[in-house]
């Protein structure tokens, strides 16, 4: 008869650190779903609702992609126009087209900003006109759950009187409320006004998986980055810090660098026997090797 073999100590770890894994995204996929399945976001935030100082008067409704009016999908269309053409430029064609799609999108949220005070519940007329939105999404960034802000719009002459400001604290709660890992965000470079916004007045930071930090040797220069705010420390290292890029970065360096310093003095005639070259060239071979491929 056939002894049945006890598993060893470091497959069992193997099997215990997947069910760990499995049950984590379990979860992360669960926070998400619950965070989609909220009906109002601002439900909780009752003083949200209402911003009134540098004689701007609004209040805040939320949305969905998949239920907008026309006239919202008109409103949104253009004021992203107005704000947005200059900043992306020749880029602009291509990005109103995806724009246009991920508006409509079943999982995009909205907060619409909308002129005067907020309407009585049995309050039967029109609805104010917007002025402004914000477009939000729960989703995954290195398996990191996360707010990612798609856009926030403010008609030019309600921007700098500290209502930008006040709808990422308001997303900031949101993220928290939900159990979010950060707040994250696009901006484009050429966006100087909006960079200097979130860096220096909000206190976001470049992100580890912002495409300049990504791979800085070999990197092809893009035209965005990646902003995040870590609101759970818990993601605090996969999303701001970038050592283990570093790491490969310096491992490529070293590699080629030695590369560059032995072939000139082999080239001139540094005499080395045989077996020390081949075996030397094994080495740097497989080292240069594992380098290119962890870049
Ligand atoms: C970027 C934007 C959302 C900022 O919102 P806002 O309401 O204008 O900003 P706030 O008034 O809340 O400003 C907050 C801080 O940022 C600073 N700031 C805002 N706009 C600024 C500007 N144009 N120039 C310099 N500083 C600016 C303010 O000084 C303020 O600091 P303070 O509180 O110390 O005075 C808004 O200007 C906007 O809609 N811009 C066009 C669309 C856009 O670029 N969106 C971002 C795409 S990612």
């Amino acid at each position: 008869m056939e002894s049945r073999r006890l598993p060893s100590s470091s497959s069992s770890e193997k099997k215990l650190k997947r069910r760990e894994i499995l049950e984590k995204k379990k979860a992360i996929d669960q926070l998400i779903k619950a965070a989609y399945a909220q009906n109002d976001h601002l439900d909780y935030f009752p003083p949200f609702r209402h911003f009134q100082r540098n004689g701007v008067c609004v209040h805040l409704e939320s949305g969905r992609g998949d239920k907008l009016s026309s006239s919202e999908k008109h409103y949104i269309q253009n004021l992203l126009k107005v704000n947005m053409e200059g900043p992306y430029g020749s880029e602009w064609p291509t990005e109103e087209k995806v724009k246009r799609r991920e508006m409509v999108a079943p999982e995009a949220r909205y907060i619409f900003v909308r002129e005067g005070k907020p309407p009585n519940a049995s309050a039967t007329e029109d609805k104010a006109p917007i002025v402004g939105f914000v477009h939000y999404r729960f989703t995954l960034e290195e398996e990191v759950p996360v707010l990612y802000v798609y856009e926030l719009q403010l008609e030019p002459r309600l921007q700098r009187k500290g209502l930008g400001k006040f709808l990422m604290q308001l997303i900031e709660l949101i993220a928290r409320k939900n159990c979010m890992g950060a707040v994250v965000l696009t901006v484009q470079k050429t966006n100087l006004l909006a960079m200097n916004f979130y860096l220096s007045k909000l206190r976001y930071i470049i992100s580890s998986i912002s495409p300049s930090r990504v791979d800085p040797l070999t990197r092809v220069d893009k035209s965005y980055e990646i902003l995040c705010k870590v609101v759970d420390q818990e993601y605090k290292t996969v999303l701001e810090v970038y050592h283990l890029n570093m790491v490969k970065t310096i491992m490529w360096s070293i590699a080629h660098s030695t590369c560059f310093i032995l072939s000139p003095l082999v080239h001139a005639g540094w005499r080395v026997d045989e077996q020390s070259r081949a075996n030397f060239s094994l080495i740097l071979g497989k080292f240069l090797r594992y380098a290119d491929y962890a870049l």
